[in-house]
């Protein structure tokens, strides 16, 4: 079975990357107001982007080369059509843009991308359509610029009031569930605007880390800040346009999932889990964080969620999120088949953790 990002990354494996279909360069030191008109560009873009393999991507020698010669390239990553869900496609970050192959020739679909990301959503590539999904609340405001730039500006401090313990604290605590996947690929699914990424990428526990998320600002968010950051490794990291209930993955190739602060976004959790489930590799590792209904404290105070479940009805539910009570959450993992739950909670927080079966 095979492991996202199990293929060469170093420099010294260089001459054997190959590189097909298309490649997008972008300048290693442009400057950041450069970089600025290129995410606005790619935002502007709504996501179709450049297609795989389109004239508008050079042919012949696809990696570019730095200053110095040499090429940028991290770890190849594994993901998967998102249609048929078995067509590999494997794609690599080289000189900061997402480089390889986006066609799937069985569902005959190719797939988009720009210098910011990789786009494996149902819709990628396809120029116009008169079908148009209608997206649920959670998505939808997560698409807007603005929410996309004021997030880790003011919006996500402002979780404090359920009890967020804040970005160092919650990256402490997931890294402490995510240490079986240590030394190799992490998703960060609903990554936002990459707080939780750039922390990733920085603690170089990983080999790679995709940063995945439906809303093309928040991608575009996601890559100025790493682009901003100069001790980051941009070649460990993959953007990738996703969504939660179809995953571009193939069976059993994650080694880990995390999402911050997503899954009472998510338009159905109970597909999107099962979508985990399937992808994760056996004794992969899921770690969420999410907000607690108004009954948790309580709940916490005396020992037992179920005694204060019934005062639940009392709060009003919130029409684009869902609040969960940890047994909800558990029931959720238990029915896709995640098991080993554990959990830290604190006031409306929780972060948990659920690990895949084993081979017996
Ligand atoms: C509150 S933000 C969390 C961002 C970050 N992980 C954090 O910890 O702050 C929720 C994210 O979920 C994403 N999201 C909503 N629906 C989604 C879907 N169907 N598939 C993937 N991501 C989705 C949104 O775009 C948004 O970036």
């Amino acid at each position: 079975m095979e492991r996202l990002g199990r293929v060469a990354r170093s420099k010294a494996s260089l001459p054997a990357v190959r590189v097909v279909g298309f490649t997008v360069p972008r300048q290693q030191q442009s400057t950041s107001a450069q970089q600025h008109a290129r995410v606005q560009q790619a935002i502007a873009r709504n996501g179709r982007g450049v297609a795989a393999g389109a004239a508008a991507a050079p042919s012949g020698p696809a990696a570019a080369t730095a200053a110095d010669g040499s090429i940028e390239a991290g770890p190849t990553f594994d993901l998967a059509c998102p249609i048929c869900q078995t067509t590999h496609l494997k794609l690599q970050q080289v000189n900061g843009s997402p480089s390889g192959d986006l066609r799937c020739p069985r569902c005959a679909r190719r797939f988009a991308a720009n210098p910011t990301f990789a786009d494996l959503t149902l819709t990628s590539g396809v120029e116009a359509s008169a079908y148009k999904q209608r997206l649920w609340g959670g998505t939808t405001t997560f698409q807007s610029p603005l929410v996309s730039f004021v997030y880790e500006r003011g919006w996500r401090q402002g979780f404090a009031w359920a009890g967020f313990p804040g970005a160092d604290k919650e990256f402490d605590l997931a890294m402490d569930y995510l240490q079986p996947a240590y030394g190799e690929v992490l998703v960060d699914m609903s990554c936002g605007s990459g707080l939780f990424t750039r922390r990733f990428l920085k603690s170089n526990r990983f080999q790679g880390v995709i940063a995945a998320d439906f809303s093309e600002s928040m991608l575009g968010q996601a890559r100025q800040f790493i682009d901003e950051d100069r001790s980051i490794d941009q070649s460990r990291c993959l953007l990738l346009r996703a969504d939660v209930g179809r995953l571009p993955f193939a069976t059993g190739s994650v080694a880990a999932i995390h999402a911050g602060a997503a899954i009472h976004c998510w338009p159905n959790p109970q597909a999107a889990l099962a979508e985990i489930s399937r992808v994760l590799r056996p004794g992969g590792v899921f770690v969420a964080s999410t907000f607690m209904n108004f009954t948790a404290p309580l709940g916490q105070l005396v020992g037992n969620d179920d005694l204060v479940a019934p005062l639940s009805q009392l709060e009003p539910s919130p029409r684009m999120y869902k609040w969960w009570s940890e047994p909800e959450l558990r029931d959720l993992c238990a029915q896709v088949g995640l098991v080993d739950w554990r959990r830290s909670r604190s006031n409306r927080f929780i972060m948990f953790a659920v690990s895949k079966p084993g081979e017996e």
